[in-house]
């Protein structure tokens, strides 16, 4: 059992990955497996809040006691979080969203027709969470980013430009951390503050100490 000091509270979560349709078979997508955001979902809704999970497909179950909503293009994401945004208290964004989708997807399969060559032209997708965080009034914002190089600079800067109260960062330059990992090492960055270390454990325990921090933002 675990304390319910989330009661209350409503916690929209975003996870997984985005898949951008290139036609009725075909996709592009990227390796986010949702461990990481079913994980704050799945420990928010233990601690006692009202969790909606909006999922891009994923290979995990199910978790219990919250409210799944599937997704799977970046537009179908921005539609369901648009549309719940007002009723919840915090904004766990975690999915992977793709940041292009495909201009023209086929109605029909693609055929080689002997070509060696094809070419996909790409539209760019709108950044989801920069449009919250411009709408934003009572609720708290969270962003997650994977970042190679450059961390601290990095996360701070889409801190401020995205608007957010906590930007949880992953160094994805690392194979024993991060996507798809069981584990994961993270920087939980602040306005005004500075950056909080969480050292490399599970996916779990990091979803507590993010939803521990969360609290002090209420
Ligand atoms: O891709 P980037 O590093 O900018 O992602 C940082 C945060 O912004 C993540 O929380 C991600 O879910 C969100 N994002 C978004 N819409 C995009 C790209 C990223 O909401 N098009």
């Amino acid at each position: 059992t675990h304390q319910q000091d989330l009661a209350g509270k409503k916690i929209l979560v975003s996870a997984g990955p985005t898949v951008e349709a290139i036609d009725p078979v075909r996709f592009l997508s990227n390796r986010s497996s949702g461990k990481m955001g079913y994980a704050v979902a799945q420990a928010a809704a233990d601690r006692g809040a009202e969790v909606t999970l909006i999922s891009g497909p994923t290979a995990l179950a199910q978790p219990t006691n919250l409210k799944m909503i599937p997704i799977r293009s970046a537009r179908e994401l921005q539609e369901q979080l648009e549309e719940n945004f007002d009723a919840n208290d915090f904004v766990i964004m975690a999915a992977a969203v793709a940041d292009y989708h495909v201009k023209e997807v086929a109605d029909q399969k693609i055929k080689k027709h002997g070509r060696d060559v094809v070419e996909l032209e790409l539209v760019a997708n709108p950044d989801i969470l920069a449009a919250l965080g411009q709408k934003k009034t009572h609720q708290r914002l969270v962003g997650f980013a994977a970042e190679t190089q450059n961390l601290l600079a990095n996360g701070a800067k889409k801190l401020a430009e995205k608007n957010l109260d906590m930007l949880v960062l992953n160094d994805v330059s690392r194979s024993d951390i991060g996507f798809n990992a069981a584990d994961n090492e993270v920087r939980l960055l602040r306005p005004q503050e500075e950056p909080k270390l969480i050292e490399k454990t599970s996916k779990a325990q990091i979803a507590q100490e993010i939803l521990d921090e969360l609290l002090k933002l209420a």
